[in-house]
């Protein structure tokens, strides 16, 4: 994947910092968000654990899991971001973030739960989303869970394989170069800003497990979101790397 796809998500959080909006990604009070990681957490006895969020993006889920009193790491390669993440979590000795690329970099650590919420989906390129799975697994301790939550879905979904951003480019019509205009909340008003759109990739729920399968995962639960503002069609995996052989 080039340095530009990457270097558009910083583009755009900072063209949405210095338009005055607050935040672009999650809400730290989205309903459905702060619902299910608090069952995640209770159901997984997750409270004082070590949690690593991939693609954590301003911090929304940071913030509701050391609010439930979790350890967390989260990672991003948005510098602005990261900043914005910081910032909100601040008040929480135990919530730590770095700049990471989540596809190209080993993780270190052995984590007890990972959490991606819509960042697998912003990965087009197949080798890419399977070193990104690699990383996520190799990362967990055998038996932890993991939860990728509102991931873009699509029941005719282009199941194909993507061996470039040329060839999704292609299929798809989208890019990340060009500038769009879109009106989100300011302090006081509604603003107008012109940022990139980067791509994101819609799968199948069976494209989503053959893939989850393939990285060793065992799925435990698959959910149709309601439609919602983040993304408006959208799945949610809840998937455990098993426990090793003994
Ligand atoms: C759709 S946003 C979701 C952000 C956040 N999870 C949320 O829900 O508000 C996708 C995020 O993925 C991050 N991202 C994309 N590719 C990445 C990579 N290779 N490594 C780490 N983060 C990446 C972007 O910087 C962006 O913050």
């Amino acid at each position: 994947m080039d340095k530009n796809y990457y270097n558009a998500y910083e583009v755009r959080y900072k063209k949405v910092y210095e338009a005055g909006i607050e935040r672009w990604g999650h809400s730290p009070n989205d309903p459905e968000l702060v619902n299910i990681l608090t069952k995640w957490v209770e159901e997984n006895q997750l409270r004082g654990k070590s949690i690593i969020e991939f693609a954590c993006g301003e911090g929304a889920s940071g913030l509701i899991l050391s609010h439930l009193g979790c350890t967390y790491h989260g990672i991003d390669i948005s510098q602005s971001a990261l900043n914005k993440s910081r910032e909100i979590l601040k008040n929480y000795p135990n919530a730590t973030v770095s700049l990471i690329d989540m596809v190209n970099k080993k993780i270190e650590g052995s984590f007890d739960a990972a959490l991606d919420v819509m960042g697998f989906h912003m990965l087009v390129v197949d080798s890419d989303r399977e070193k990104y799975l690699k990383n996520a697994y190799s990362c967990l301790k055998g038996g932890s869970p993991m939860l990728f939550f509102r991931e873009s879905y699509r029941i005719d979904a282009y199941e194909g394989e993507i061996e470039s951003f040329e060839k999704w480019k292609e299929i798809s019509g989208e890019d990340y170069d060009r500038l769009h205009k879109r009106i989100a909340k300011g302090v006081d008003q509604d603003v107008e800003v012109y940022i990139p759109l980067v791509p994101s990739r819609a799968k199948t729920k069976n494209g989503y497990q053959k893939e989850l399968s393939k990285a060793g995962f065992i799925i435990d639960h698959i959910k149709e979101m309601d439609v919602n503002i983040n993304c408006p069609n959208s799945v949610t995996f809840f998937v455990h790397r098993p426990k090793e052989n003994k």
